[in-house]
């Protein structure tokens, strides 16, 4: 069993409740458990249970095709129906979920997590579940871990009244793999993480605000054996972190960057995350429509992203180092509120007209780019809910990366790729400068045309990453909320978006365990 991490007493944030999974190596016969989750293929013949399934099979005396061809189960990928066992199973019920064609090899990782994530998502108050699905391999098993206790995740502290039960307590996997027992726990520290993330994420403002946030990244970070180190309104204003103090300078809730750092004493790469924390984007004094602002709290899902790639990597203990800066503002209107044709002397020593108080994310990330780049890492990766022009151009489940080197746009592509995390490349084009060229300052935080706005923000940003250093831009604007149906093992709302892959650009640069050297 993997403990899971909680978020500290007082900070009101982990969900009620906490799945957890463990390994089992025999078949289904001898487990008693409230359901027992298979995976179905679609063939020409019909739906066919899939590896896993085997002993269900045999005690349905060999018709499990047979019912769920009567059920009118198809096997088709995602599908879900669950069939009662009337005493042949020591489980209740037996849950078919579909995994498409049967593949020629190993199974597609996030065929499995999506598969686990959609049957997990269709139990409701299960006190235990077993996962029957194909876990033959070491890397089937964790993806089939990681999608049940991703899908198996709640949101239930604002629900009063207790009678909303999480979907299960307990999941054991069933696998005889090599390493099953180490993948799994691999899937639960990620699982953790991304819980972490979207509890953040789901988190009301009036709960989250800057301060606030740091300090949960100081109780947390700090079981997890991170270095945090926060810099408040006064530390920032007087080291001249400009760009952050505009956009928190209109809210009572002032602004804060946290430095989170990790380092493993044989490391020999180090990689720096900054995460856009905006607890609440109003839009400032260029105020949004409502319409646009109900769910401007997910506009902390980088930063959030960020914590906690930061928390996985130190409980991973991965041979790297990582620094993760979390620029926390809350962008507000008010009397005190930065103003359109304000000028701000930010971190990096360049001046900034802010034309538009909504274009606040790249304000603040531009402090904490400049700011990492004193930490010397071989890489620099943003990630931030940025613009609406990447749901535009890429819609909600695609994010945009943007770099200033091809190699590595194209190796954190791959990478949030193997992990199910949809993401394209998106090209910086050299002519989008001359549209932020400002009247009064060095740049404006915004072209005149709305145009190619999510390219535009790169840009933007781009122009304050030093000479030589490596950098990396991840606008997850639609993926880092669903407003939407869950699916797979993606729920509503927060979704914890790009932290699994920060953590395995991590991995890559500790080179596994080996050291091999990474991009
Ligand atoms: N936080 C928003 C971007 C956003 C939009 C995130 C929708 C998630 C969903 C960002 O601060 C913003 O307001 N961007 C503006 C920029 C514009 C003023 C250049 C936008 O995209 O409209
Ligand atoms: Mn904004
Ligand atoms: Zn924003």
């Amino acid at each position: 069993m993997n403990p899971r991490l909680c978020v500290a007493e007082g900070a009101q944030l982990a969900s009620a409740h906490v799945t957890t999974v463990r390994v089992n190596a025999s078949d289904t016969v001898s487990i008693e458990t409230g359901a027992l989750i298979f995976g179905v293929h679609t063939t020409s013949e019909g739906p066919r249970p899939a590896p896993g399934a085997e002993a269900l099979d045999q005690a349905l005396d060999g018709r499990l095709a047979e019912i769920l061809t009567t059920m009118g189960f198809t096997g088709k990928a995602e599908e879900v129906v669950k069939i009662p066992t009337f005493g042949a199973r020591t489980a209740p019920v037996a849950v078919a979920v579909g995994l498409g064609d049967a593949p020629a090899g190993d199974y597609d990782p996030e065929t499995l997590r999506r598969a686990a994530g959609a049957a997990v998502r269709s139990l409701s108050g299960t006190a235990t579940a077993t996962l029957a699905l194909p876990a033959r391999t070491a890397a089937e098993a964790e993806a089939v871990a990681l999608g049940g206790l991703l899908g198996a995740y709640d949101f239930t502290r604002y629900r009063t009244g207790g009678d909303r039960k999480p979907p299960v307590g307990e999941l054991t996997l069933l696998s005889g793999a090599a390493g099953a027992e180490d993948a799994v726990a691999h899937a639960a520290t990620l699982a953790d993480a991304v819980t972490l993330v979207r509890d953040l994420v789901n988190t009301p403002p009036s709960d989250l605000w800057p301060a606030r946030f740091a300090e949960i990244a100081q109780e947390t970070g700090g079981q997890a054996g991170l270095s945090v180190e926060v810099l408040d309104e006064v530390r920032l204003k007087e080291d001249g972190y400009g760009g952050i103090i505009g956009v928190g300078q209109g809210s009572i809730n002032p602004p804060r960057l946290v430095r989170v750092s990790y380092s493993h004493p044989e490391a020999t790469r180090k990689v720096a995350f900054v995460g856009k924390g905006i607890t609440f984007d109003s839009g400032g004094l260029s105020l949004k429509p409502t319409t646009s602002m109900d769910w401007m709290k997910s506009d902390m899902g980088g930063a959030g992203a960020v914590f906690g790639a930061l928390v996985a990597i130190a409980r991973l203990g991965l041979r790297v180092n990582a620094v993760g800066y979390l620029c926390l503002a809350e962008n507000m209107p008010s009397g005190s509120a930065q103003r359109p044709s304000d000028v701000l002397r930010t971190y990096s020593g360049k001046t900034v007209e802010v034309l538009d108080t909504d274009a606040e994310g790249r304000l603040v990330l531009i402090d904490g780019i400049a700011r990492a780049a004193e930490d010397e890492p071989d890489v620099i990766i943003d990630v931030a809910t940025l613009t609406g022009a990447q749901i535009v151009a890429l819609g909600w489940r695609t994010a945009g990366v943007m770099a200033n080197d091809d190699s590595l746009r194209e190796e954190v592509v791959r990478i949030a790729g193997e992990q199910g995390e949809g993401a394209w490349g998106m090209p910086l084009p050299a002519e989008l400068r001359k549209g932020l060229d400002s009247a009064v300052a060095d740049i404006a935080n915004l072209q005149p045309e709305r145009w190619g706005s999510m390219l535009a923000a790169g840009v933007f940003l781009r122009e304050f990453v030093p000479e030589g250093v490596k950098w990396a831009h991840i606008d997850m604007a639609g993926p880092a909320f669903n407003k939407g149906e869950p699916h797979g093992y993606t729920p509503k709302g927060g979704t914890g978006a790009m932290t699994r892959t920060l953590v395995a650009v991590a991995e890559h640069y500790a080179g596994n365990g080996t050291s091999e050297q990474a991009v």
